[in-house]
């Protein structure tokens, strides 16, 4: 009983606590010819003239799913990193009102930095060159891709090495300088 009350009362907590936004976390109304340049820009509707069909499809995935916290869906982490952040984050705020601007975002979940690095994730392991290339060829898989990119080459080149470029981190990318990166790249 006396369990049950605090648990309530804590609930309400969270409720009162969430339901008050700090005043910079604003709200983003994004144009509506912003979000039909962003959608043909990416593909989102057709990707046969997408720079990357396989990304246009993991961008969708990730819209498909329509949440706030979009670094806690593996799909939205993916297409940033293929498509960038801004064009990710705008398609995501286009169709949900409650994505916050890109710096208040909430962090990438540790759940989806472990399903990169593996076990070693609460030792702080880096994302590996190889970590990465599992990681986005698992979710251009999970959205059911059909045109690959044509080579792992242009993987790393084309998107692996501009997240290190940014970083700054050597060939590997530790957890926070990864969360910076989708927060505060502009990408
Ligand atoms: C996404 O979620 C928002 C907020 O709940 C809702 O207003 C919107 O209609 C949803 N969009 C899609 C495409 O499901
Ligand atoms: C991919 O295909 C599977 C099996 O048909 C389906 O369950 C899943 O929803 C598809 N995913 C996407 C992103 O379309």
């Amino acid at each position: 009983m006396l369990l049950s009350w605090i648990c309530v009362a804590a609930l309400t907590h969270l409720a009162a606590a969430s339901a008050v936004r700090a005043p910079h976390q604003a709200r983003v109304t994004v144009p509506s010819q912003t979000c039909i340049s962003y959608e043909k820009y990416v593909g989102i509707d057709d990707n046969t003239l997408s720079y990357s069909p396989g990304c246009a499809d993991v961008t969708y995935d990730c819209l498909r799913q329509n949440g706030t916290s979009i670094w806690s869906h593996q799909a939205c982490v993916a297409a940033a990193t293929c498509q960038g952040t801004t064009g990710v984050i705008t398609l995501n705020q286009c169709q949900n009102p409650n994505v916050l601007e890109a710096t208040d975002i909430p962090n990438l979940a540790f759940t989806i930095y472990t399903n990169i690095v593996g076990s070693c994730a609460p030792d702080g392991c880096p994302i590996t060159q190889q970590n990465y290339i599992d990681f986005i060829y698992g979710a251009m898989s999970a959205a059911n891709v059909t045109e690959w990119p044509t080579s792992s080459e242009d993987v790393i080149t084309g998107w692996w090495q501009p997240i290190l470029d940014w970083t700054a981190t050597g060939d590997t990318i530790p957890y926070t300088n990864f969360n910076d990166w989708l927060h505060y790249s502009n990408s």
